[in-house]
Parts: structure tokens; C-alpha cells; sequence
């Protein structure tokens, strides 16, 4: 990777002012099991002061070869060279499953065109900090408003869209099957409860975790459904009226 010939940037150096790189750091959880990647890392600042500040670890990418000398450079005077990466590629074609945090300082453009990529590399869970830019139709977690137009954080959502039906082997009695679709972090669908149709009003995915709430038996009664993710099951429980039962589902494949 560190050999990719030198290509246009897409976007030309300018760095994020100190005070918002300190702001980026805190609202994306940077501690020291942290591995941040910054795609498009300029002179290195953010990956060097979470090193620095938090201890954190760090791979940049940056696609000028100047830039990289910069960081690498950088970093020693910083003494965090042995904690951070610096590759010289386009972010395009980096692999980025291993981020636990991913950096940002582009345009919405080129967000949006990198969202798949976190989308479909990135675990759930990992956070992703924009300063000043957005991500198009995926609507951030959060927002800071600092300088410009402030820090945004999204937070990868798990992949629970689809069918999701009790194992043969299971007596569970609450939840029997779910059907899910999914814009980014927001959730809608139908849920079989007791052999009652129970409508999603409204659902959200924050990393492994979700949230819906809905209504049944025509919007006499209320019921909430919390649950975690966990590759291709789902498991949590289910509240109505007081009460609370756990349920099991797995990915129904022949959806
Ligand atoms: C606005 S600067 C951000 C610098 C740094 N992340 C910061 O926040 O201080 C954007 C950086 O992205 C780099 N860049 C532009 N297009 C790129 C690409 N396709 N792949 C990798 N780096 C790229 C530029 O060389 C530049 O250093």
C-alpha cells in the first residue's frame, strides 16, 4: 500500500483546528483500546494527539506522499511513533474493518462515497467522527457545534434488517418472529407477539443494540422490544403491559 503511485487528492490539506480535535476525540470515546483510523490524515495531528493525549492507537492514510513524510516525522517528535501507522494510499482502497474509531475531515461528497465502505467494513459499534461534513441520508448520532459547522458522530449500526423467526428447537413465548427493515440507524417493521401482529412505531440501532417500540392488537396496547445483535441472532426481551419475557430469534434464510 505504502508503494501506490501518487494520484490527485481528492481534497487538498487543510488541517482541523486544535481546540476541535480535542472535541472530536471526546465524542468519539478515545481511550487507550482505541484504533483510530484517519482517512485523509494531513500532518497527522488528530491520530498524534490520541496517542499522545489518550493513549490511543492509530493508523493514517493520506494519498500525498509529502503528507506521510510529514506525519512520520511528526509522530517522532511527538515520541508515539511505535503507537501509529502512517500509510501512504487512497483511502478508497483501504481495508478499515479493524477501526475501532474512524476520522474524518473531507466534504459531504466524499463522505458519502466512503459510507459503504464503513458501512460494510466496520463492526457495529465503531464510531465515526466528521468535522464540518456530513454523511448525506444517514442522519448523525450527534453533533457538537464548534467552529464551522461543528463535530458529527455516527455510530455503525448492526445489520438487522430482514426476517428473523424462533429456532425449532425453542419454547419461547414472547417474540415469535420479527421482520425488519432498516434506514441506517432507524428501524420499522412488524413483529409477531403471541400470535398477535405488532406494528413498529418507531426503532432505532445504536451499534448492537436496538430499541423499538410499537403497537398492538390495533393500538389498544403498547409494547417495547430491547435487544442486542450478535452475528445472526437477536436476543432481549419484550415489555408489555408491566411485564417483561425474553426472547431468541435467528436470521431466517429462506426470506
Ligand atoms: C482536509 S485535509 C484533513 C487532514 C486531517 N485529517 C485533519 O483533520 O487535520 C484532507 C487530507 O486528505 C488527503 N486526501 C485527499 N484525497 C485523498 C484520497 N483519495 N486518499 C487519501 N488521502 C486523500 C489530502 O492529501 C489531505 O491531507
Amino acid at each position: 500500500m505504502d508503494n501506490a503511485a501518487m494520484s490527485e487528492p481528492d481534497i487538498h490539506f487543510v488541517p482541523t483546528p486544535h481546540r476541535v480535535v480535542a472535541e472530536m476525540l471526546r465524542l468519539a470515546e478515545i481511550g487507550p483500546d482505541s484504533l483510530v483510523y484517519d482517512l485523509g490524515c494531513g500532518d497527522g495531528r488528530v491520530l498524534i494527539t490520541a496517542a499522545r493525549d489518550c493513549g490511543a492507537r492509530g493508523v493514517g492514510i493520506d494519498i500525498d506522499p509529502c503528507r506521510i513524510a510529514e506525519c512520520r516525522a511528526n509522530a517522532v517528535q511527538a515520541g508515539v511513533q511505535d503507537r501509529i501507522e502512517f500509510l501512504q494510499c487512497n483511502f478508497f482502497d483501504a481495508r478499515i474493518s479493524e477501526a475501532t474509531v474512524i476520522v474524518l475531515y473531507l466534504v459531504d461528497s466524499l463522505n458519502v462515497r466512503l459510507r459503504p465502505r464503513i458501512l460494510s467494513q466496520c463492526r457495529p459499534g465503531v464510531r465515526v467522527v466528521s468535522y464540518s461534513f456530513e454523511m448525506g441520508e444517514w442522519e448523525a448520532d450527534a453533533h457538537t457545534p464548534i467552529a464551522a459547522n461543528g463535530v458529527f458522530l455516527w455510530i455503525v449500526p448492526g445489520h438487522l434488517a430482514g426476517s428473523w423467526s424462533i429456532s425449532t428447537e425453542s419454547n419461547a413465548v414472547s417474540l415469535e418472529s420479527f421482520c425488519i427493515l432498516q434506514a441506517f440507524q432507524k428501524l420499522s417493521g412488524v413483529a409477531q407477539i403471541r400470535g398477535r401482529s405488532g406494528c413498529i412505531v418507531e426503532g432505532r440501532v445504536s451499534g448492537e443494540h436496538f430499541t423499538v417500540t410499537g403497537e398492538l392488537e390495533n393500538g389498544k396496547k403498547r409494547m417495547t422490544i430491547a435487544g442486542r445483535i450478535q452475528g445472526e441472532t437477536i436476543e432481549g426481551t419484550v415489555s408489555e403491559s408491566g411485564a417483561e419475557t425474553p426472547f431468541a430469534l435467528h436470521r431466517d434464510r429462506s426470506a
